[in-house]
């Protein structure tokens, strides 16, 4: 199967092609309801944008292009649209105030104010730290910025911030994160000097409109490829996927637990790694997923510890506080459906435990995603191999990152 866009890489262009001087073409742009979001605001802020299926068209403004919106720009529940507009709206010469949903609007924003503050941005919150969040378009200057948190939005934030600042702008990241607005912005023609974990950018540079292709979605395609784990004699094979060394971890943690998975045709497209992943079914072993491992693992947690039951040990997470912080508390909810499903878990501040096979077999149930698109997909597929029937309610969150996901879904079953 070939996967819809990738949401990460699909966000970054579209804001990246808004800022260029000219016309981009971004191919097998995300359908996802997030990227919609970003789309949705970046029109509001005077940026015309053509979309026919997946092929968008930006008309890049320009880096001094954007215009004031009227009205409150919404992200919705994507929180990297919040996050990453932020940081590019903190420098214009225009006020903003960017707002979500009611789960988007309790999720820490600090994290952002407080290095865009230090770069000379004025960004009113609510409740020290949550949207909506009211910008003050000013003047900005390059800081040198360590992440207190390993965080890609974050980052993504300060370096769009630092196109629009005077000098140089430094991020620092002890954790490595996903690097794709590193090397969107080379695509676009911005220069990243990167040594070691520093990042650097100035600002000014100018953006060159680009024609882009976005690789599929590993973080999608995880649900498939936990799918083939589940059901006896599967074999998959996932086209033109992201491989991105920073979001690929999962295909590791798998082939640890013992799934015969294969890379093939790796290739590069516009700085990404792209290839074609081939799974077979295969007993698992399970394991623990601790430490760094997280960071680049984090959106695919929820399918990880919902395999749990399938695995002959169980599946540990530790060291993860932040899935407490993501579209729903992601520990509390995935161990709270798992536990109705019949699971054996242990639910702790940082992760959870989740027993094997030996804890007995799943068995239907009303699962509740708490409105927040992984979960809702982790559980369908684990229902796949319960004993009995379960339902999913507020299903169609999934459209967050995947519309049309359980009829993907039923088609590989089917096959
Ligand atoms: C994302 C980064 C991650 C991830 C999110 C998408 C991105 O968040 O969980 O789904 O596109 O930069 P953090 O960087 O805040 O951990």
């Amino acid at each position: 199967m070939v996967l819809p866009g990738d949401k990460s890489i699909s966000h970054r262009y579209a804001l990246l092609a808004a800022l260029a001087n000219g016309p981009s073409k971004i191919e097998s742009f995300s359908p996802a309801a997030d990227c919609q979001s970003t789309l949705a605001c970046l029109r509001r802020l005077g940026v015309r944008i053509d979309a026919t299926g997946t092929a968008v068209r930006v008309i890049g403004a320009g880096l001094h292009g954007l215009k004031r919106s009227r009205r409150d720009l919404d992200a919705q529940n994507s929180g990297t649209t919040m996050r990453m507009l932020s940081g590019i709206l903190a420098g214009q010469s225009f006020d903003s105030t960017v707002t979500g949903d009611s789960s988007l609007r309790r999720r820490p924003m600090g994290r952002i104010i407080e290095p865009l503050r230090l770069m000379g941005a004025e960004i009113g919150s609510q409740n020290g730290g949550v949207a909506p969040l009211k910008i003050h378009g000013k003047p900005l200057h390059g800081i040198e910025y360590s992440l207190p948190v390993p965080s890609a939005q974050v980052k993504s934030a300060i370096l769009l911030a630092g196109l629009f600042a005077e000098g140089t702008t430094s991020v620092t990241e002890l954790v490595r994160t996903r690097d794709h607005t590193e090397l969107a912005l080379e695509q676009f023609g911005v220069r990243v000097d990167r040594s070691d974990r520093t990042l650097r950018v100035r600002g000014g540079s100018e953006l060159h409109p680009q024609n882009l292709a976005v690789p599929g979605d590993l973080s999608s395609g995880v649900f498939f490829l936990a799918t083939a784990l589940i059901l006896p004699e599967s074999n998959l094979v996932l086209h033109d996927t992201g491989v991105n060394p920073t979001r690929a971890a999962v295909l590791d943690v798998l082939a640890g637990w013992g799934a015969t998975i294969s890379l093939l045709s790796v290739r590069e497209v516009a700085g990404e790694l792209v290839g074609d992943i081939a799974i077979r079914n295969s007993p698992l072993e399970g394991g623990v997923i601790e430490g760094d491992q997280v960071v680049q693992l984090i959106d695919e947690l929820p399918m990880l510890a919902a395999l749990g039951p399938y695995t002959e040990r169980g599946v540990e997470i530790r060291d993860a506080r932040e899935l407490r912080v993501k579209e729903s508390d992601r520990i509390a909810v995935v161990a709270e459906n798992l536990r109705r499903m019949g699971s054996q878990v242990e639910e702790r501040p940082d992760g959870l435990r989740v027993g094997g096979k030996s804890a007995g077999k799943l068995h239907g149930a009303e699962i509740d995603p708490a409105g927040d698109h992984r979960i809702a997909m982790a559980f369908a597929v684990a229902a796949l191999g319960a004993e009995g029937k379960s339902t999913i309610r507020g299903s169609e969150c999934a459209a967050v990152s995947f519309p049309g996901f359980y009829d993907a879904l039923e088609k590989v079953v089917e096959r």
